[in-house]
């Protein structure tokens, strides 16, 4: 009996759970003293990027003033990063922040979807195999971010960032007296060495309650590397082996009792606790090291989402009859690009979806201006009068390439032929909060009836039709601009406009139907550029009011408070908000549907992410995939950006078209982040709404309470679906079985649609049913296949959308992967010295003239990929390259390095062609001991390199068999742990 079994199987994990979590504390503090894995991880991310920085500018010759120490911010290392225009130009970092939630989440995870897969938490002395999970994982994070898969290289990132953490938690390292990380975790090719064996005793029973001395004294003698076993079921585990402890893990409770965990400060070896933070901290600075010298600081950077401005994204409809819209988008490009080429404004990328009919894409991603510039130029459009086009999967393809959060522009002349797509296109937007804005050219209304003239002004598209893009540009926060074929060029100023920099959204409404109405809005001393958009039809007016009491209305194209221009159906209004914060007011006046979106440029901002959180407990929060349940509680996780002082106020969910507004409770949990609640939301399609105080912002005259909203819209189901795969990583030519689970309180069949981005093929059920008595839920299997062939750091997104029958309630889940081969060359390059000479004087004033120089050689060996990239990490001589074919037929890189005596170490690496790192330092010679003074250079990208010299003969322990991922009779669990952690 099925269901039996699973209620037995249910009170034992009831009694359990709390006790699956045996890791640091995966986000927040329960008890607001020990470090969680995301503190970790912050620390660790702040700290490398600042140093990132402080080399760039250093390369750059500008100043670097910030202080890089354990007390860094986001904001502040943010400012420190930032070449400005001026000092109080407002910048965003929204992006940096959401970047680091992606990484706190599939780190979070790995507790609540692993939580007991020892070799996902050096558990059980499980070294090899969480060393090898690691190393793939760099692998793919390294091929993802040359492949510009930066969502796909984060969530690697995070979850092996999570497994090496956790072994300084769970090994005896710290017990064994080491104050620097094992760098052999990160590194493939180096011997995993004094592993206490398989028989060797390393634990004896605690005596009462507190234990810190339970390791046995000839382990901590010979230096052996133990870890605790964990078990939740089975008190099992090898004679006289150490336990990672606490109330649930049942090996603890046998001989030899108690365990060596310093998970938190009240551990087993809680004591040790901020010595295993500070090590993991290290540590995870270490990997971060190694992967910036693979992929370059450019990159790096924007694995990190460290960039100031967004991408530039289009997606167009390439019909013959495109003609002006593509030339419009030609010139808005050139004009863009031309002006931002080299300033902090240039788009941080360019992304390119062409789509027709039957084809579409292909996509191009691209940092190069000039190659973009081509591409658009080389748009030629062709073909057509058979509308409809591919519209919807254009659009997937670009929700799914661009960084989350961007601003993603459709042009179209036509409905879409694939609205088949619209759920799994809602999905993803509202997965990554991506804003879409739809230009639809020529639309007729059913009065008036299509022209036949000329090709150009032919109307292929009716108002009904554009319903579908009114829909999505709502759902997204965007908007659906209706203007004719000869209007197109000057309407689009507007994406000008919202590609500035650290653009954000004040107050945004779709009414519809349309009526009168007067709107609020907060005018903080933070925001400057002010815009307001309405769209709507030619009948709807305005009346703006400002604080302090001046007012204009829509047929004063110029006045006292803003100069509005209309084109189409899109009024733009730019407002004149000198000395006039406050609440300001804009009365429409329009009885047919209409939207308004005020945006301005101010750092204060606000990200926020949907999270399960259990009642009254501080630190239980876990990312959400999907919908939340109708009339169930919704809790989102609110980090406000841009400020280190400023806090929430008051967090609504608004629903315009009851309307409706939800208030949550707010709850403080530091640096900035807030846990708000909301109980028992009706169903509905809800924006967030946020009040807050900046007491940061130095104003004169004004309040300090700012008001944001976010884009994207939450929408409420009665349908769950969660999903889960064994690993994140799919290796080219495997077939994978993806499982989910579709819960529903009313039963009935529910359709299924799974879609993903790069049509790899799959199999799935086309429908589920739940009966009653099925326990409200029902399971299906997706078999996705990767093509054999496939590189190394694609992504693929997969989307499952679940429909009722009359397809009034859709929920969704969406699964990122990355693809990644298994890697053959796990070696580093080795460096072997050849020669130094040249001998240094003693006395620093004598430095600059007299030269010293290094000579050694690289190889990647044999069956290495070859060596990629040499870089020149520290010293400020001259770097020289040679290539000569070595004794075993290897390729061998002769690197020569001159410089002067006044900077006297040299580090240059070694890239291979699949980012394995190598490393070669060097000192002068000195004339005499001890060590030369402190070189007076200017200051060189010098970084502290803590990744030690690759010797020779570098050991392969690569060891067989694959990745032991799935514990998949726990998977399931993932859905409840939540409910039940505290
Ligand atoms: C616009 O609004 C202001 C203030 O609410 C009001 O005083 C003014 O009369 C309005 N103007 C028009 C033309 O309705
Ligand atoms: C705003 O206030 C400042 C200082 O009081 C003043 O110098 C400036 O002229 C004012 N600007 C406008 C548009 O009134
Ligand atoms: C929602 O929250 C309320 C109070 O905060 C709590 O009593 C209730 O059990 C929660 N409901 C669910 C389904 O978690």
């Amino acid at each position: 009996m099925a269901v039996k079994h699973s209620l037995i199987l249910l009170t034992v994990l009831v009694l359990a759970l709390p006790g699956l979590i045996h890791s640091f504390q995966p986000t927040f503090s329960v008890d607001g003293t020990s470090i969680t894995h995301r503190d970790i991880t912050q620390r660790a991310v702040l700290r490398k990027t600042a140093e990132v920085c402080r080399d760039i500018a250093a390369a750059e010759g500008r100043d670097f003033s910030l202080n890089i120490n354990a007390r860094l911010s986001v904001n502040t290392v943010q400012r420190a990063c930032s070449v400005t225009p001026t000092s109080n130009s407002p910048l965003s970092s929204d992006m940096f922040q959401n970047a680091m939630n992606r990484m706190f989440d599939s780190n979070a995870k790995v507790d609540f979807s692993l939580p007991l897969a020892g070799e996902y938490h050096f558990d059980n002395e499980a070294f090899q195999a969480g060393r090898e999970i690691i190393t793939r994982g760099m692998s793919a994070v390294k091929a993802n971010v040359k492949a510009g898969s930066f969502i796909a290289a984060r969530e690697s990132l995070g979850q092996i960032s999570h497994i090496l953490q956790d072994f300084y938690s769970h090994s005896n390292w710290v017990e064994l007296g080491k104050s620097i990380p094992y760098s052999a975790l990160i590194r493939a090719d180096q011997p995993l060495e004094n592993l206490a064996g398989p028989d060797t005793p390393t634990c004896k029973s605690c005596a009462g309650q507190t234990c810190s001395d339970n390791i046995l004294p000839e382990v901590l003698q010979k230096g052996l590397l133990t870890s605790g076993y964990f078990d939740i079921f089975s008190s099992d585990k090898p004679a006289g082996k150490c336990s990672h402890g606490g109330l649930f893990d049942l090996t603890s409770k046998t001989n030899p009792v108690g365990g060596i965990n310093k998970d938190a400060v009240e551990s087993g070896h809680g004591s040790y606790h901020q010595a295993a933070v500070d090590l993991a901290v290290d540590a995870t600075s270490e990997l971060l090291e190694d992967i910036r010298v693979a992929v370059g600081d450019k990159n790096f950077l924007r694995l990190l989402g460290f960039t100031q401005s967004s991408a530039l994204c289009f997606v167009i409809d390439t019909t013959g009859s495109m003609g002006d819209d593509i030339e419009s988008v030609k010139s808005l490009t050139a004009k863009i690009i031309d002006e931002r080429r080299g300033t902090p404004l240039e788009p941080s990328e360019y992304i390119l979806v062409p789509f027709n009919d039957p084809d579409f894409g292909p996509v191009t991603k691209t940092t190069d201006a000039d190659l973009f510039k081509n591409m658009i130029n080389s748009l030629i459009p062709h073909g057509g009068g058979d509308i409809p086009e591919m519209s919807m999967s254009g659009l997937q393809l670009a929700l799914t390439s661009a960084p989350a959060s961007s601003d993603i522009h459709l042009f179209t002349d036509a409905p879409a032929k694939d609205s088949e797509l619209k759920s799994a296109v809602t999905a993803l937007i509202e997965t990554t909060k991506s804003t879409v804005t739809f230009w639809i050219t020529n639309v007729f209304s059913s009065r008036r009836r299509r022209s036949s003239d000329s090709q150009a002004s032919v109307s292929r598209i009716s108002l009904s039709d554009t319903q579908l893009y009114r829909d999505l540009a709502q759902a997204s926060g965007g908007q659906a601009i209706e203007v004719s074929k000869l209007e197109i060029s000057s309407a689009t100023i507007f994406i000008e406009d919202s590609s500035a920099r650290a653009v954000v959204t004040v107050f945004q409404v779709a009414m519809n139907p349309g009526k009168p109405e007067n709107f609020h809005f907060v005018v903080d001393a933070s925001l400057s550029n002010m815009f307001i958009y309405i769209t709507g039809d030619s009948s709807l007016t305005f009346n703006l009011t400002s604080s302090t009491g001046v007012s204009q209305i829509s047929s004063e194209s110029s006045g006292p408070l803003a100069s509005a221009t209309r084109v189409g159906n899109l009024w733009r209004i730019s407002l004149n908000t000198e000395n006039q914060t406050g609440s300001w007011k804009i009365s429409v006046n329009a009885n047919t549907p209409y939207t308004v979106k005020i945006t301005g440029q101010s750092s204060v901002n606000f990200v926020y992410n949907l999270v399960d959180s259990e009642e009254g407990a501080h630190g239980g929060v876990s990312p959400k995939n999907g919908r939340p349940i109708t009339d169930g509680n919704v809790t989102l996780l609110v980090t406000v950006t841009g400020s280190d002082t400023g806090t929430v106020t008051e967090v609504t969910l608004f629903d315009s078209s009851v309307p409706t507004e939800v208030n949550g409770t707010i709850q403080s949990l530091g640096n900035g982040n807030f846990l708000v609640r909301f109980n028992k939301v009706p169903g509905g399609s809800y924006v967030v709404r946020l009040r807050g105080e900046d007491p940061s912002s130095l104003s004169r005259s004004t309040p300090t309470s700012f008001q944001r909203q976010a884009s994207t819209q939450i929408k409420t189901s009665r349908l769950s679906v969660s999903a889960r795969s064994a690993s994140i990583r799919l290796e080219p030519g495997s077939e994978n079985s993806i499982s989910f689970t579709v819960s529903s309180e009313v039963p009935g069949t529910f359709s299924v649609q799974t879609n993903n981005d790069r049509s790899f093929p799959s199999m799935s059920p086309s429908s589920l049913s739940i009966a009653a008595g099925d326990g409200g839920q029902a399971n299906g299997t997706i078999i996705l296949t990767v093509p054999a062939g496939t590189a190394s750091g694609t992504d693929v997104s997969l989307t499952i959308d679940v429909k009722n029958a009359d397809g009034t309630d859709i929920n969704y889940a969406v699964l990122r992967f990355s693809v990644a081969a298994k890697e053959t060359d796990l070696s580093a390059p080795v460096c072997q010295v050849v020669n130094v000479s040249g001998i240094c004087p003693a006395l620093t004033l004598l430095c600059a003239s007299v030269q010293w120089e290094f000579i050694a050689n690289f190889t990647d060996g044999i069956n290495g990929t070859g060596i990629a990239t040499i870089t020149l990490r520290q010293g400020n001589g001259t770097l020289n390259t040679s290539t000569v074919v070595g004794e075993g037929g290897e390729n061998v890189t002769v690197i020569t390095y001159s410089s002067s005596c006044c900077s006297q170490t040299v580090q240059v690496a070694a890239v291979d062609r699949v980012g394995n790192v190598g490393m070669c330092t060097e000192q002068a010679r000195a004339l005499t001991t001890p060590a030369p003074t402190t070189p007076v250079t200017s200051p060189g990208p010098t970084t502290p390199v803590t990744t030690p010299n690759v010797t020779t003969g570098g050991n392969n322990t690569t060891s067989t068999g694959g990745h032991r991922l799935s514990t998949s009779q726990f998977l399931w669990l993932t859905a409840v742990i939540y409910l039940l952690w505290k």
